[in-house]
């Protein structure tokens, strides 16, 4: 099938090749949508496979079958104001649901699902993997709004991946696993893209270093221009200079689906809340190199800093870590627990805190030091590291502040709960953090634990009682279910 043709033809023609029956399935399921209602389709594959790729021709495909197309992304630097953001050429929808007032996006969703004559809406989603908690929340919610019909979910996430999602009553339909390119399909792309029948020899050799994967296959070549090994040849395509059976293209290409250096923990519990925190702390590690969030014990500093970590792991090219200090009791071993933690070698007769410098110095690195409190007289040492380096952030949690130049405070506030003297739905209730997160937390030990009218008041003066602070509400979700479970 012929696909629009897009302004860079090497990207245009990648998705076209050997993705007929990936492609067969999507029809599939567009055709069977309207008896299902909703419905969940998954496009797995390798990083560099071509899922964008592929989600992009669906969105073409979808149109043309005269549904609604929405793109969710999930990026935290952008404002609210700049949520909506229709693409002028044809009619493509990117909508950001990151960091922003669900409210908000729900009416917009609801007042065009509704408006709209089309035959219904796919919502698509690239890298899952990649959306926070609370943006899954809304994808689920809008999923399964019955106003709704003929409404679907695509998503693409790593073949790997294992967690897998429940949308709640959109059944996931299939995965489709977008297989690498077969020898044939290279040399196809290579004749559509350059008008060039690469040689046996040389096709063998570009197969194996690209494992077929399209997005290698195109910086590959990319590589091999820019450094002279293919030499464009008006009436061949290319010349090939022989070194290129000496090159790495793994290691010389610029791949761009890069995977960030971290050693951050993943995390066994789902996150709830704190949107505007991360936009704020977010903000400002745009701009400041060190931020110290502080709060009471439990309040959630170590969790919230793991998650905004976590959703900056492409800002820094040379990784995200994070410090736990808890088990560091003397000042002199912090420069050994960060050194080890980012895999920093001592070298022998030189002191530990000196190599740590020089390793750092040029690093474009963000290090997370959790639990400084233990350790506040060595504060010093903070600002040390970074008149020290050039490109190095740091972001502290304590319970209380470190006090040196060039700290940007941010105090942790509790979860957000419903004011008791309002009148709230059960719907709206769960909404709020503290109640969602009382409400997960059941679950966790309870599956069938539900929100009543009957638990319901109980559970947000708990929430009430216990000031919004995460660790007492986790610790009373447990404690106390068998009073809710009635
Ligand atoms: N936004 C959140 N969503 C889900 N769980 C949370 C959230 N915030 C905190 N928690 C949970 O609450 C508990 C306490 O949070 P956390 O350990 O981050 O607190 P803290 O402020 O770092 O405490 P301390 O000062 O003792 O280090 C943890 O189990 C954490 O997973
Ligand atoms: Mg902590």
């Amino acid at each position: 099938m012929y696909i629009k043709a897009k302004k860079d033809k090497l990207y245009s023609i990648s998705y076209l090749i050997e993705r007929e029956d990936d492609l067969a399935k999507f029809r599939n399921f567009l055709k069977h949508l309207p008896e299902m209602k909703r419905g969940v389709l998954r496009i797995a594959g390798l990083p560099d496979s071509g899922r964008t790729c592929f989600l992009n021709a669906i969105e073409y495909i979808a149109l043309r079958y005269n549904y609604d197309v929405i793109t969710l992304l999930t990026n935290p630097c952008i404002k609210t104001e700049e949520n909506i953001k229709l693409i002028s050429d044809v009619d493509k929808t990117r909508l950001n649901i990151s960091n922003i007032s669900h409210k908000y996006t729900e009416s917009i969703l609801n007042e065009r699902i509704l408006s709209n004559k089309k035959t219904g809406l796919i919502l698509l989603a690239d890298d899952i993997g990649k959306f926070d908690f609370e943006s899954i929340n809304l994808i689920c919610r809008i999923l399964n709004n019955k106003r709704y019909t003929n409404i679907a979910l695509v998503y693409t996430n790593e073949i790997k991946a294992i967690k897998d999602i429940d949308y709640g009553c959109a059944p996931l339909y299939e995965t489709i696993n977008l297989s690498p390119l077969s020898p044939q399909g290279v040399r196809l792309l290579m004749n559509n893209i350059y008008n060039w029948n690469p040689p046996d020899l040389f096709l063998e050799w570009f197969y194996n270093e690209t494992m077929g994967l399209p997005g290698l296959i195109k910086s590959g070549i990319q590589f091999l221009i820019g450094n002279d090994i293919l030499v464009h040849d008006s009436k061949y395509g290319f010349d090939i200079k022989k070194e290129y059976i000496n090159i790495k293209l793994s290691e010389g290409s610029q791949s761009k689906s890069f995977i960030a250096k971290n050693n951050l923990p993943s995390a066994l519990t789902e996150f709830v809340g704190r949107s505007t925190e991360i936009e704020k702390i977010n903000q400002m590690l745009d701009s400041v190199r060190l931020v110290t969030l502080t709060g009471p014990g439990g309040i959630g500093k170590t969790r919230l800093a793991l998650q905004v970590a976590s959703m900056r792991l492409y800002n820094y090219r040379d990784g995200v870590f994070f410090i736990p200090l808890s088990a560091v009791t003397k000042a002199d071993s912090i420069a050994a627990c960060i050194a080890k933690s980012m895999n920093i070698i001592e070298i022998q007769g030189q002191n530990i805190y000196s190599t740590l410098k020089s390793a750092l110095y040029d690093k474009n690195c963000l290090i997370v030091l959790d639990n400084f409190e233990h350790v506040i007289d060595a504060a010093s040492i903070i600002s040390d590291l970074l008149t020290s380096t050039c490109n190095l952030t740091i972001m502290v949690t304590s319970r209380e502040p470190l006090r040196i130049s060039g700290e940007h405070l941010f105090c942790v506030p509790p979860l957000e709960f419903v004011n008791l003297q309002e009148k709230i739905s059960i719907e709206k209730s769960i909404q709020q953090p503290a109640v969602n997160l009382f409400l997960l937390r059941a679950r966790a030990v309870k599956p069938d634990f539900k929100i009543t009218e009957r638990n319901v008041k109980d559970i947000i003066q708990l929430c009430a009682y216990l000031e919004g602070i995460p660790l007492a509400i986790e610790a009373c979700s447990s404690k106390y279910r068998t009073n809710f479970y009635t």
